[in-house]
């Protein structure tokens, strides 16, 4: 069984520090394999302008954010996918990191930027790639990733067992559609969501909370509550996800006929 799991909780817009000994004592004693955290949880989501969000963005190499969270995942032993205002010379991504004991593996910019982040985000540049975590192949995708389903789809082509997904939701439709994103391609999926809202002076923000883990057939391990902070671990057996037949003369991915797909393709 693979332990995986998620941290629900309320980052505090632009108090970096505060946030980072939150999760660093929240996962403290976790027993986990791989651990997802929210969108932005260091930084908070509603920047007022670019310029705030440069001066709260790091770059991972440099981030002492990040290496607090390499000593961490040394220390205890286990994997963290994390949302990061990720600074890169002149350009800042809502990015996800794969963080292990010995630094950083992977970095995923977010592709589809939702609402004001537009204003703010450079958008995304990075392919769809999966990584290899303890015999488990692992997808990356950020919160608004979810309502393009080609996303979960290459994830899944690329061999995909699990989607980590570090959300900040705000529209109410994304938990019950990733119950469809993991049936149409037999995934498991982790989507670690904030609760709470950040106060600005430009508006007010509501986050979803409802951090779930669903498996291959759509159903649901667990969702825990809109409000609240929660760690949660399940185990999981990963072998579920590469059984993708779902008759006995259906296979999800080889019953597939792209060559009616291409208008998907450049449009
Ligand atoms: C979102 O993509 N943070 C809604």
């Amino acid at each position: 069984m693979l332990r995986v799991g998620f941290f629900q909780f309320a980052p505090k817009f632009g108090e970096v520090a505060t946030n980072l000994s939150k999760i660093v004592s929240a996962l403290r004693d976790a027993e986990a394999d791989i651990i997802v955290l929210p969108e932005l949880p260091f930084t908070g989501y509603l920047f007022q302008d670019r310029s705030e969000l440069v001066y709260l963005s790091e770059e991972p190499a440099k981030s002492t954010t990040v290496s607090s969270l390499i000593a961490l995942c040394r220390d205890r032993k286990f994997f963290l996918v994390t949302g990061f205002a990720e600074r890169s010379d002149d350009k800042i991504f809502n990015s996800a990191l794969v963080i292990g004991g010995d630094g950083v593996l992977h970095t995923y910019r977010k592709l589809h930027l939702f609402d004001t982040e537009k204003e703010y985000f450079d958008p995304g540049d990075t392919p769809l790639e999966t990584i290899e975590l303890r015999g488990a192949r692992i997808g990356i995708m950020v919160c608004f990733d979810w309502i393009f389903p080609e996303v979960a789809r290459i994830l899944a082509l690329k061999g995909a067992d699990i989607l980590c997904h570090p959300s900040n939701l705000v529209l109410t439709y994304c938990q019950q559609s990733m119950l469809t994103r993991c049936l149409e391609n037999s995934v498991f999926a982790v989507s670690a969501n904030r609760f709470g809202s950040d106060i600005r002076p430009r508006g007010t923000v509501t986050y979803t909370g409802q951090s779930q883990i669903v498996d291959p057939r759509g159903e649901l391990v667990y969702r825990t509550k809109s409000e609240g902070e929660e760690l949660y671990i399940a185990g999981i057996d990963v072998k579920r996800a590469r059984d993708k037949w779902m008759t006995q003369r259906n296979e999800l991915l080889e019953d597939r006929r792209p060559e009616y797909y291409t208008d998907l393709i450049g449009k």
